[in-house]
């Protein structure tokens, strides 16, 4: 693997090569050491040209566990600002000797051209482009209904983790709100259908991209009724993008009121789903409009789990990029100190 662009076409086995490697990581970090020495003297760049709390800390915290230098980038502030180019940038990334390139930028596709451009030597990691992909968020969304609801851990994380390499056949997936603008729900759609997962999207009309069609999944408009009659064993509500919406104030809806009526998720919806289902949010919520604050809240919500998970997963991909993805690599990670 050199590039971790897209969970389209991501296969089978790789997939589950980095669930199971993030789970080697995940047992690492719940132990007093956290630091491995894996990618000393290894350069991760951290290149956002737009806003993000955890998947750029989540990166750089992943990148430092794994003891490579760090280097976080954002446009603001920097020469972007000069209206230098993401060419211009690139090379000077390259000229510094970056190993991996981690880049969230607003234009769909930036990730693959930084990849594929000849700009750079480094392995690229899309951390979000556009409403494209963002595919570690799909990635440690994955992992932690895996963990839920395929396998087993200690309460405290600790202990073994009867999920591995297990893929996700017979789950069934809600994803619910703002499909049109979501990179999580375009990746999570495409890894879920290839771990084996059946995923329905929810959404208003309005809120459904052109083409939906011939994604791996179903489609409803109706979440009360998605909810009682097809009872999913996960419930993944997206954040409204109101910032990508025309005039950035949310007109695709009568009105945030209405759209919560209809499409949010609270404590009486969680109520008619099955015991062991569990609650999902990327993040960065709008409580009160896509997810009530006692279903955020709820101790069946993993919100803060998937927040955690994000490091291991993370780590595992830094770790399968910049070191091979062969047995012998994966072991020396989860026996180094
Ligand atoms: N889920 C997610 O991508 O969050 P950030 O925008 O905070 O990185």
């Amino acid at each position: 693997m050199k590039h971790l662009l897209t969970t389209q076409g991501l296969s089978k086995d790789d997939a589950i090569l980095l669930l199971d490697t993030s789970a080697q990581m995940a047992a690492t970090q719940s132990r007093e050491n956290k630091k491995l020495p894996t990618l000393r003297g290894r350069t991760v760049v951290n290149l956002f040209y737009e806003d993000s709390t955890r998947t750029r800390i989540s990166f750089e915290t992943a990148a430092k566990r794994l003891s490579a230098d760090v280097i976080n980038f954002s446009a603001k502030g920097s020469s972007v600002s000069k209206g230098e180019s993401l060419k211009d940038t690139a090379l000077t990334l390259h000229a510094m000797g970056a190993d991996a390139v981690v880049v969230r930028h607003s234009a769909s596709g930036a990730a693959h051209q930084l990849a594929h451009a000849g700009w750079l030597d480094a392995g690229v990691l899309n951390a979000g482009d556009g409403m494209h992909q963002h595919p570690t968020q799909a990635l440690l969304d994955a992992f932690t209904i895996r963990r839920h609801l395929v396998g087993r851990v200690g309460d405290d994380g600790r202990g073994v983790d009867t999920s591995v390499g297990a893929d996700l056949a017979g789950l069934r997936i809600a994803i619910v709100g703002d499909v049109l603008h979501s990179r999580v729900a375009r990746s999570n759609v495409y890894l879920l259908h290839t771990l084996g997962a059946e995923v329905t999207l929810v959404a208003p009309p309005t809120l459904v991209p052109v083409g939906v069609e011939t994604w791996p999944c179903r489609v409803s408009y109706h979440l009360d009724e998605t909810l009682e009659q097809w009872q999913p064993d996960a419930v993944m509500m997206l954040r409204v993008q109101r910032e990508r919406m025309s005039g950035g104030s949310g007109s695709f809806f009568p009105s945030p009121m209405e759209y919560s009526r209809k499409f949010g998720f609270d404590a009486r919806r969680l109520a008619v789903l099955p015991d062991h289902a569990i609650v999902m949010h990327p993040g960065p919520m709008n409580r009160g409009l896509e997810i009530s604050a006692a279903a955020a809240d709820h101790p069946r919500s993993v919100i803060v789990e998937q927040v955690a998970n994000g490091v291991a997963v993370r780590m595992a991909a830094l770790y399968l990029l910049l070191s091979g993805d062969d047995s012998t690599n994966t072991q020396q990670t989860s026996t180094s100190t």
